[in-house]
């Protein structure tokens, strides 16, 4: 079963249109880096579902890894970046990841993005797990707050880059495999809009709120994934989903980040005994690369019968803590742990997708104007298992490369009047739950598509959300919740596919029916397309 063209009947002569240069879909790090790097003199418009504070990026911790120490250079990048990546990154994108960080860093200090300094003018360097260097630079514990606040401030300075926040992009409109525009939804008014344009850079992020547990926002939907295998862009790596190992594990908050930079300090991870564990699992103890450390965390806790592990950052001084974490001490001392005397209790939950919309290094997809960056991409530096810290960078790197490869043709591609499409199929109104249903996508996904998968799970999985789809097949989708839920259950079925077909284990995907890694079968990637003779 695969999925209709679009999500809703439209006739874009009936709807309210704009025209723009370029549009971009997203307003996390990717979408609004690539925005400034456009051409002043092209109009740009950035489409954000929600407010333009509210994005992934601006959650992250940890920080961005640049080879800018002296003890450093971008081969040693590029050697942990393949390391991590299990077999499957691609050498040719990692290559340009770690050469394009510094310039696209320096671009940061530029804008006044203030990162936690060693001296008068040296970056203060981090590590973080599997990276054999510090280089991670940073802003206190909450680095993406920091430069995405910064990059916003720079757009609303440029009179060519209009924000229009509150606008649930539904589809790509195309036309014989070219890009036309967008199909969205106006929150603000509750009316469909198209907006015209041969140019659309999706940078919608991943779609972390397939799960119950994940350190995404809720507007994680998977929305851009979807609708461009909808309009028959190829989707590579889904069945790679990354679990970060240390999230808060308390009963109100099961969502927040606990930076693995607090490993890179020297944290320990203890078990419910309160045994340190990690060297029993890896030479890099709790530094080794993150899925090794998430097994290793569920393990732990199927032993003891725990719900949690413990992370023990006691040994740092108070003052210390407060002042590289304030964040996370604040956040820990609102829920009754003070963190410089007791052990944060910790559990894995969902953070990155490495998998995505397959794109070359300049961010094209199969389809003609359209783009794909961040991690709703699947540019291939992340192959099985990202590095850490590797994920803002790739919005600043990939989001410079989109651009300039947008300045470089635009003009032969720019505005076309008088295009104008249709879509029409019987649909009707049902008396459904969709929040229910979300919840049971959440639910489903977490126990049977997690961090040990095996093929009884997955196809139970399969099953029960194949049920769900062939009820909402002909549902007439009217709002943002009905899209939302149609999106994440075509990415669900997506993940579920990709992680019954890949027999193996590798990197983020662990099977425990085929828990070997097979080199021989399966150093390859899988690619979901949609059948696109079905309407
Ligand atoms: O642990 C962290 O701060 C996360 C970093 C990342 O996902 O790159």
């Amino acid at each position: 079963m695969d999925c209709y063209r679009y999500l809703v009947n439209f006739d874009t002569k009936n709807l309210k249109t704009e025209y723009h240069d370029v549009l971009i879909i997203g307003s996390g790090i990717a979408g609004v880096y690539t925005a400034l790097n456009i051409d002043p003199k092209y109009d740009v418009a950035i489409l954000t579902k929600e407010s333009i504070e509210i994005s992934n990026s601006v959650l992250a911790q940890g920080g961005i890894a640049v080879s800018l120490d002296k003890t450093d250079s971008p081969e040693f990048h590029f050697r942990d970046t393949i390391y991590a990546g299990a077999g499957l990154c691609s050498e040719e994108s990692v290559w340009v990841l770690v050469n394009e960080a510094a310039e696209n860093v320096k671009t940061l200090l530029k804008y006044g993005v203030q990162f936690d300094m060693a001296g008068p003018s040296e970056l203060s360097f981090g590590r973080e797990a599997a990276h054999s260097k510090n280089r991670i630079i940073h802003a206190g514990d909450t680095t993406g707050k920091e430069v995405c606040d910064k990059l916003v401030s720079v757009v609303r300075t440029r009179k060519n880059i209009i924000i229009k926040e509150r606008i649930f992009v539904i589809d790509l409109v195309t036309e014989n495999g070219e890009c036309r525009g967008l199909l969205a939804y106006d929150v603000n008014t509750s009316e469909m809009v198209f907006f015209a344009s041969r140019v659309v850079v999706c940078a919608t992020g991943g779609f972390g709120q397939l799960y119950e547990y994940t350190t995404n926002p809720e507007v994680a939907t998977g929305d851009g994934v979807s609708l461009a295998y909808r309009a028959g862009a190829q989707l590579a790596d889904l069945e790679f989903i990354q679990f970060h190992p240390t999230v808060l594990y308390h009963p109100q908050n099961r969502s927040f980040l606990i930076t693995e930079a607090v490993r890179g300090e020297g944290g320990i991870l203890r078990n419910a005994e309160g045994k340190r564990f990690m060297p029993e699992y890896h030479e890099l103890a709790e530094l080794a690369p993150r899925d090794v450390v998430s097994r290793a965390i569920f393990m732990e806790m199927k032993k003891t019968g725990k719900p949690n592990v413990y992370l023990d950052i006691t040994f740092k001084p108070r003052e210390w803590l407060e002042k590289r974490f304030p964040n996370i001490f604040r956040t820990c001392l609102g829920y009754g742990i003070d963190i410089s005397k007791d052990y944060i209790p910790v559990a894995p939950a969902e953070h990155y997708c490495m998998g995505g919309i397959k794109t070359d290094i300049f961010g094209r997809t199969k389809i003609k104007g359209f783009y794909a960056c961040g991690e709703a991409a699947c540019s291939g530096i992340h192959g099985a298992n990202r590095l850490a810290s590797n994920s803002l960078l790739e919005g600043l790197v990939f989001g410079n490369k989109i651009a300039g490869e947008i300045n470089r043709i635009i003009d032969d591609i720019r505005r076309d009047s008088g295009f104008s499409a249709s879509y029409h199929r019987e649909r009707k109104s049902l008396d459904v739950d969709i929040n229910a249903i979300k919840k049971d996508i959440q639910k489903i996904m977490i126990q049977h598509v997690g961090i040990i998968r095996d093929r009884q799970g997955l196809e139970l999985a399969r099953e029960k959300i194949a049920r769900y789809r062939e009820m909402l097949r002909d549902y007439k989708n009217t709002n943002p919740d009905d899209f939302e839920v149609q999106n994440m259950l075509l990415l669900s079925y997506l993940v579920i596919e990709s992680a019954l077909e890949r027999e193996e284990s590798r990197g983020a995907h662990f099977r425990a029916d085929f828990d070997r890694t097979d080199d021989i079968n399966w150093k390859r990637h899988i690619i979901k397309e949609r059948d696109m003779n079905e309407v």
